[in-house]
């Protein structure tokens, strides 16, 4: 069976450029960045040169680039950094219900410690209210974090908007732009955030990589303790192989954000095209057109989206169900929730995601089957689906 790999707002194909460009730090080339010998010296040009890219990527300074490993290391120390260093100041947070749990975890952590956080909701399309926020600013607002596209729907927020608001009241704001960066054009200066986080392996690039940018002159306490790596803003001996991806992966996003984007929308927009006109009771979830090009999030009412999704990785197809790639759980998504879409809708909802290394011939495919797959489900009872049986009654 050839399958067909529709989940790449989980993780994504390493490029084979970066995968090329990763071989000799891996093996030849062992040197210690921090080192002052000539492996030293070698490891840190290759560390320093990513970070060129990187920062080259969303219009940064390589200054203000700090490696990490990964989005969630990113929000993390973006959320509890900036509360640490700003706690004199006051002990409130505002960020969306829609973050990504590496942010609303870190925000659950604060709250036990004391801190305050209003969490914005969002309207039936996803999108958050530039109004709604200014309400909920307050004198003691020490951070505002709103995420640039969500994970589960794509949806773009209006994150320059926001941190206009922020602006004028003297609030800095973080935005998780991991699942925006490679897909829609990011730039730092004219968003205006103070903070944001990437990850390398939503961009083709390894696992365990990310970065947080740091506009210049922000304080920030360091969550890593130990050498003065990152210019002691994150303390342990940097991967070189790692950076060197996300820096090969960075330079590739940057040229093809804008070449490649509308041929995977395209892809995108036939894939929800065909599942609309020929599966009755389905809908997309969230705004349909301020969203990213590569993620749609469908909604099959009267199907249990549990039973879907494995009827269809057994059939080759793989996609996901709520928040999966970060906790490997088939909850109920808190997007979805906080989007309010209905009960029904809710439970069958599933997110395809693509990427540059998809093909027309496998979207019709694809689409094809989840017809087919939804179809079948509907039509055998619900208690047979559950069972795990599921699979086999679609052969
Ligand atoms: C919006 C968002 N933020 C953060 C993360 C976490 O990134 P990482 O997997 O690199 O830790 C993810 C990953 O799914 C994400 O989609």
């Amino acid at each position: 069976m050839t399958r067909i790999y529709l989940d790449n707002n989980a993780s994504t194909p390493m490029a084979p450029e970066v995968f090329e460009a990763m071989l000799p730090w891996l093996h030849e080339n062992y040197g210690n960045a921090s080192s002052v010998h000539w492996f030293g010296q070698r490891a840190t040009a290759a560390v320093e040169g990513a970070r060129r890219r990187v920062a080259s990527l969303i219009g940064a300074t390589p200054h203000e680039i700090i490696f990490t490993s990964g989005g969630t290391e990113a929000d993390n120390l973006a959320i509890l950094g900036m509360s640490e260093a700003r706690k004199a100041i006051g002990r409130h947070l505002i960020v969306s219900s829609i973050e990504h749990p590496a942010v609303l975890s870190a925000c659950r952590a604060l709250e036990s410690r004391g801190f305050d956080i209003t969490y914005l909701g969002v309207d039936r399309e996803g999108l958050i209210h530039p109004d709604e926020l200014r309400a909920a600013i307050r004198p003691d607002t020490i951070l505002i974090s709103v995420m640039l596209a969500n994970n589960e729907t794509g949806v773009i927020q209006p994150v320059e908007e926001i941190v206009e608001v922020a602006r004028a009241l003297q609030v800095p704001v973080h935005t998780d732009a991991v699942q925006a960066v490679g897909k829609i054009p990011v730039d730092v200066k004219s968003l205006s955030a103070d903070l944001l986080s990437l990850s390398a392996h939503k961009i083709h690039g390894p696992q365990g990589m990310g970065a947080l940018y740091v506009r210049k002159g922000v304080g920030l306490t360091p969550r890593m303790l130990g050498g003065n790596q990152e210019r002691k803003r994150r303390a342990g001996t940097e991967s070189v192989a790692a950076a060197v991806g996300l820096g090969r992966a960075a330079e590739l996003a940057r040229q093809g954000v804008l070449s490649e984007s509308p041929h995977i929308a395209s892809l995108r927009d036939r894939f929800e095209h065909e599942i609309l006109s020929r599966c009755p009771r389905s809908r997309v979830n969230g705004h349909r057109q301020l969203r990213v090009g590569n993620t749609t999030n469908l909604g099959f009412e009267d199907v249990d989206g549990e039973a879907l999704l494995l009827a269809l990785d057994m059939e080759g197809v793989a996609a996901s169900m709520g928040a999966a790639c970060s906790s490997g759980s088939l909850e109920p998504s808190h997007v979805l929730k906080a989007m309010g879409v209905r009960k029904e809708i809710l439970r069958g909802s599933l997110r395809f995601s693509l990427s540059k290394f998809n093909t027309e011939e496998e979207i019709d495919r694809a689409a094809e089957i989840v017809c087919r797959t939804v179809e079948h489900i509907r039509s055998v009872p619900e208690k047979v689906a559950k069972q795990g049986t599921a699979p086999a009654v679609l052969e």
